[in-house]
């Protein structure tokens, strides 16, 4: 930090990382560096970007006397004040972020891998070195949730956060839905028009919307979690039929983050936390929310319900919330950072203490006597069937189920004795139900509160 002639304070920010985010912040810095300084009174400057190959051709306007390979040289430099991580990863980005609260730096990181596995490390690191560590751009892109979170939020009781944290999942489910399209072929387009990875498992499958989850209750319940205590199912196995089936009962089907309180848990203090694809309410926000969009829906006990709504990927998007970061820390350089919110161990409560609605299907031989083996696995595991529907003529049918609310290990239990039946070909689809029980598309029926169950 140093005064300039204007009498505004000068902030050096070194980048480490100059890809799709990392260049669109170094853009925004250079565009809007003037109006920052009107408005807070700093002057903010990228002095140094680090990144791996010098030799790439790059669309961001960084020339070479600002580039550098070496990232560690930037994070400790004593001419730098802040540093913002956008590499990505666990290493070398642990250990940069690390070395630059060592050094003195306020930090700032887009990355939720290294938050939803070494988060509370690092806060440690960064509370012992008495600088802030931010990562707004961590969880939902440009939507400003962390804060809401960490601030506004600060002395709710937060009951439960619902999202829908990956933008390439939803503009998949979305493309099935609007037109009829299957998986693989809605993927393929969400490839070739930038929202899907050449390599999507960690979208499809849920990998990045656990990191956010993880992150999400870290938050909301300041306990700690790490991506691998997050349940997890991704999207793949979704069929149109599923959907379409979805929309005759009035539901959308979205992959959702969940992390809730568990009330009379067993251990005090225990939360849910899973990713999973879900039958939302046609008429909840979250089933409006369409194609790369991400969106949160968080549940307080005085704050009641709200959500919000935004992008949460894509370099500029990002961008402008690790300059919303950048600002504040900037700001308050020279300052000690508001102590970090204490964390306790999570008490993680198992996905078979699940208590839902569940939608199923089952395909099996059409002949007499089936439905009632069928029925009687449902029975023999205290799974009782909401309603039942029958597709399809000839030798095969189709089963569809939507059952009240169970647990689900018995819901588990009741797939596996189904699977084992001679007259069944093929367990189908399995989506846990979100929402109150209902009489039939669109309405709703009170029914009392189970002790973890989705609403
Ligand atoms: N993209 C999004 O929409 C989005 C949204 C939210 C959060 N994020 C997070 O933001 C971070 C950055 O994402 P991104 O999409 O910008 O990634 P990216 O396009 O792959 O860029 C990564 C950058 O890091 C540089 N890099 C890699 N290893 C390095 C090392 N050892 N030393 C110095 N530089 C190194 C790369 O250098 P080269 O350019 O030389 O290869 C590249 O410039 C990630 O944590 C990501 O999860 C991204």
């Amino acid at each position: 930090m140093a005064p300039s002639g204007d009498g505004r304070r000068r902030v050096r920010v070194g980048v480490l990382g100059c890809g799709n985010v990392g260049g669109a912040l170094v853009e925004l810095v250079d565009a809007e560096a003037d109006a920052i300084a009107e408005a807070t009174g700093v002057h903010l400057e990228v002095t140094r970007v680090a990144v791996r190959n010098l030799a790439k051709q790059r669309t961001s306007p960084v020339g070479p006397d600002r580039l550098t390979h070496d990232a560690h040289a930037v994070a400790t430099d004593p001419d730098v004040d802040v540093v913002v991580e956008l590499i990505g990863g666990i290493e070398p980005a642990r250990s940069l972020v690390a070395d630059a609260l060592k050094a003195g730096k306020a930090v700032v990181s887009a990355n939720k891998e290294l938050l939803a596995n070494v988060g509370a490390e690092l806060s440690a690191v960064a509370e012992a070195a008495g600088r802030p560590l931010r990562f707004e751009a961590a969880v939902a892109g440009a939507i400003p949730l962390v804060r809401a979170l960490q601030v506004s939020l600060a002395g709710e009781r937060v009951r439960r956060v619902v999202g829908i944290v990956n933008g390439t999942t939803n503009y998949v489910l979305t493309r099935m839905s609007d037109e009829r399209i299957p998986y693989a072929e809605a993927l393929a387009e969400a490839q070739r028009l930038g929202y899907a990875e050449r390599d999507p498992a960690a979208d499809v499958e849920g990998f990045d919307a656990s990191a956010k989850a993880a992150i999400l209750a870290t938050l909301a319940f300041h306990v700690e979690v790490v991506a691998g205590d997050v349940y997890r199912e991704g999207i793949e196995a979704i069929e149109v039929d599923d959907i379409d089936f979805a929309h005759r009962l009035g539901y959308e089907v979205k992959l959702l983050a969940i992390a809730e309180r568990v009330e009379g848990g067993r251990g005090a203090g225990q939360v849910a936390v899973r990713v999973h694809p879900a039958m939302v309410p046609a008429d909840h926000p979250l089933a409006g929310v369409r194609g790369p969009f991400n969106a949160v829906f968080v549940e307080g006990e005085a704050a009641g319900e709200l959500m919000l709504y935004g992008r949460g990927a894509g370099g500029r998007p990002t961008a402008s919330a690790v300059l919303g970061d950048l600002v504040e820390v900037a700001r308050s350089l020279g300052t000690a950072p508001a102590p970090t919110l204490r964390r306790r161990p999570a008490v993680l409560s198992p996905i078979d203490e699940l208590r839902t609605q569940y939608y199923l299907t089952v395909d099996v031989v059409d002949r007499p006597g089936v439905l009632a083996q069928v029925a009687a696995a449902f029975g023999a595991h205290g799974v009782s069937i909401r309603s039942m529907e029958q597709v399809g003529l000839g030798d095969e049918a189709r089963l569809v189920f939507i059952t009240h609310t169970a647990r689900e290990a018995d819901v588990q239990a009741t797939l596996a004795e189904l699977g084992a039946l001679a007259a069944v070909e093929r367990v189908g689809g399995m989506l846990r139900v979100v929402g109150p029980e209902r009489d039939g598309p669109g309405r709703h029926r009170a029914r009392e509160h189970g002790h973890h169950r989705e609403s």
